[in-house]
């Protein structure tokens, strides 16, 4: 696992899109693993902008969500399918048929996993994953507890969790209580991950996971055991990294 120490969040986000063009223009049908949240969004509008002046094309390039809620529609503008349009998807040219998330909306949640984990491997497997780091150590939506050789699957929110995505909602209450998560073991099989963490927030869990031991009680900590992590991380996340 490596980490490189950027300044401040713009920085971040400009360093991660580099290293995301790079691997899309260095392979004939890229497979990239996204995320939402607060954190990705900088460096999504650096796609954008890279896209619009022609640095990267999105036309060969297939992407899947880590998570999305259940029971949310997706025209809500709280799901991640929304979040992906408004955010990346309705500037770039990336072909709607491969844009993937996993439908939480499926009369059957399970089948929906399943058919979610195939499609991954159909597609050859994840080449760059973008993972956010949750205050609660969650990699994907996969909570404190959740097995290391999970797949994707249907998990119960945290209850600190809901409160962190509340500032998303109109009130707690509309939090979903559910969502449908990539797999910690999913996660893993990625080729290469880049996990962003930025803000003074992220500051106890990204020292947990750099010093703490590997254990399912703090999920991110099995990235210790991928061949290829790269943190990017911002001055106020590393105030407790020496
Ligand atoms: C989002 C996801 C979550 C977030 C994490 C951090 O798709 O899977 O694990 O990455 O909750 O969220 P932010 O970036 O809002 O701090």
């Amino acid at each position: 696992m490596e980490i490189l120490k950027v300044k401040d969040y713009e920085e971040m986000s400009k360093k991660a899109c580099s290293i995301m063009i790079e691997k899309m223009n260095s392979l004939e049908r890229p497979v990239l693993g996204m995320a939402t949240g607060s954190t990705p969004e900088g460096l999504y509008q650096q796609l954008i902008r890279a896209y619009q002046e022609e640095k990267v094309s999105f036309k060969q390039v297939s992407t899947f969500n880590l998570d999305e809620y259940v029971g949310i529609e997706r025209e809500n503008p709280n799901s991640y399918h929304y979040y992906m349009k408004d955010k990346l998807f309705g500037h770039i040219d990336l072909l709607p048929e491969n844009a993937h998330l996993p439908n939480g909306n499926a009369a059957d949640l399970d089948l929906e996993c399943w058919e979610y984990e195939n499609k991954i491997r159909n597609a050859g497997q994840i080449d760059l994953q973008v993972v956010g780091l949750g205050l609660n150590g969650h990699i994907g939506f996969n909570e404190p507890g959740t097995p290391f050789s999970s797949r994707t699957q249907v998990i119960n929110l945290a209850e600190s969790t809901r409160k962190a995505n509340a500032r998303f909602f109109a009130s707690l209450n509309e939090v979903p209580t559910q969502a449908i998560t990539m797999g910690i073991d999913t996660i893993m099989e990625s080729k290469q991950i880049l996990l962003l963490v930025s803000g003074k927030k992220k500051a106890d869990p990204l020292a947990r996971l750099l010093n703490g031991e590997v254990s399912e009680d703090f999920p991110a900590s099995i990235l210790h055991r991928h061949p290829s992590v790269l943190i990017i991380a911002d001055e106020e996340a590393c105030q407790y990294v020496t």
